[in-house]
């Protein structure tokens, strides 16, 4: 198998855009408490079945969802297709359980490519490998029913390679029948193999299930330009594009046999990624400003989420996070695109993160803890032509050479090669300020 297929063409767009816009959105939004809801709670089909006969979102505007992506500064959007549950947005032909045939009425899926490559963005599906509402998907240690005291008698005639070819057939159905797909986000593998390594697809499931390999190739030959994430269970095959660090931001990006690959940390804004009404832990806009500047510091990209509601808006904290990130992003958004990890040799100073454009030669120092007035950067001494804050494009004076510029000690280092900005003792009315060094 090739292995990292995408070259570096293919993911250029990827490691400019940096930002992009993950969507789940399912019938778990009406129950509003989780995408995992069936699972948890141990919900039976029939039971679940109500949610399905009450599916009617008749808010839903894919071009109000593109605009305010858009506006928060995100260049790309990756989309649950199906999400574990098995309820697929777009219209099928193999299987009934579509939102067609609820009251919906309609392809949910097709509007919302088109809306959001009208505004300029990139579109990727979130595609599940699980599915929960398949009658040949085998039972095994996630799945809802796995507690039934007869679930062994329950898999009886279930036939995965009827549910693969299911599988297979509807990723064919997505990437050819709904335009240029720029991603695929596969979720998810948790294989569970006995000592001779061979597959226990009714305790685990992994590539043998979905016939990964296969899945990749057909993948790649219906879309060549496409990336393709990391959860196929192809890792150390080599059967990915790019890793997907889902709600953590890694120490220092995601390195393999230390050279850094592409990667994508996935968030939510509170702690469920499919419409949750009561959950509270919502981060504010200037944590996840922080967390995409650094994220960008890291050398990925941030893809972070909304679960749109049952009447099919983004709900108000949504939106506001997703202003608030735009707010800062229309006057910031030039250490983001294009940008990534600061050469070797530049040193971090406190409480910031760098990030820094190869090919306009700029660095950019987010200040992440607004200290008083003096900034110092260690070694950039006779190395930078003009420094400016991005908010306001204002000056930032520069003062080299070490302590007889500033008051007092400025401490270690070697000061001849000192370079101290002096910053407004007010912090600018931003999320995050940043600073741009223009190179010599
Ligand atoms: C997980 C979860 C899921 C979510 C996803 C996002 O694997 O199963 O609910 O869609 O991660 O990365």
């Amino acid at each position: 198998m090739s292995s990292h297929a995408a070259g570096v063409g293919e993911s250029e767009w990827f490691v400019h855009d940096r930002f992009g816009l993950f969507i789940h959105w399912g019938l778990y939004a009406l129950l509003a408490r989780h995408e995992w809801v069936k699972q948890s709670e141990q919900i039976p089909d029939d039971v679940y079945e109500r949610y399905f006969e009450q599916f009617d979102p008749d808010l839903y505007d894919p071009e109000e969802w593109a605009a305010l992506a858009a506006e928060a500064g995100m260049k790309y959007m990756v989309v649950t297709s199906k999400h574990h549950e098995g309820f697929c947005l777009w219209d099928s032909k193999l299987t009934d359980y579509k939102a067609t045939n609820t009251p919906a009425g309609r392809d949910l899926l097709k509007p919302m490519g088109e809306a959001f490559r009208a505004r300029g963005l990139r579109v990727g599906f979130y595609h599940s490998l699980i599915d929960w509402h398949h009658p040949d998907f085998l039972i095994d240690d996630v799945h809802p029913m796995r507690n039934q005291p007869d679930r062994e008698k329950l898999n009886e005639g279930r036939d995965p390679a009827r549910y693969r070819e299911y599988l297979h057939g509807q990723v064919r159905e997505l990437l050819t029948e709904y335009g240029r797909i720029d991603l695929l986000f596969y979720d998810f593998s948790y294989p569970r193999r006995d000592e001779q390594g061979k597959s226990q697809p009714w305790l685990g499931k992994g590539r043998e299930e979905w016939e990964s390999e296969k899945l990749l190739k057909m993948t790649r030959e219906l879309q060549p330009q496409i990336l393709v994430n990391d959860r196929l269970d192809l890792i150390e095959q080599g059967g990915w594009d790019y890793r997907t660090p889902e709600q953590y931001v890694p120490k220092e990006g995601v390195k393999v046999e230390g050279q850094p690959v592409l990667w994508e940390a996935c968030h939510t804004f509170s702690g469920s990624w499919g419409y949750h009404r009561d959950e509270a832990s919502w981060k504010s806009v200037e944590q996840l400003v922080g967390m995409l500047i650094d994220t960008v510091s890291k050398g990925g990209n941030l893809l972070l989420n909304v679960g749109p509601t049952a009447r099919g808006e983004f709900d108000y904290r949504a939106v506001e996070r997703l202003k608030g990130m735009g707010e800062w992003m229309r006057r910031h958004s030039r250490s983001i695109y294009g940008c990534g990890r600061a050469p070797e040799g530049f040193e971090t100073p406190q409480d910031c993160r760098l990030t820094y454009n190869p090919e306009t030669r700029r660095l950019y120092v987010h200040v992440l803890g607004w200290p008083f007035r003096h900034l110092h950067l260690e070694g950039m001494a006779g190395k930078v032509r003009y420094a400016q804050l991005l908010n306001d494009g204002s000056e930032v004076k520069m003062l080299e050479g070490g302590p007889g510029h500033v008051a007092g000690p400025v401490g270690g280092g070697s000061q001849a090669r000192l370079l101290t900005l002096e910053l407004p003792v007010q912090k600018p009315k931003v999320a995050v300020p940043v600073v741009e060094l223009s190179l010599k």
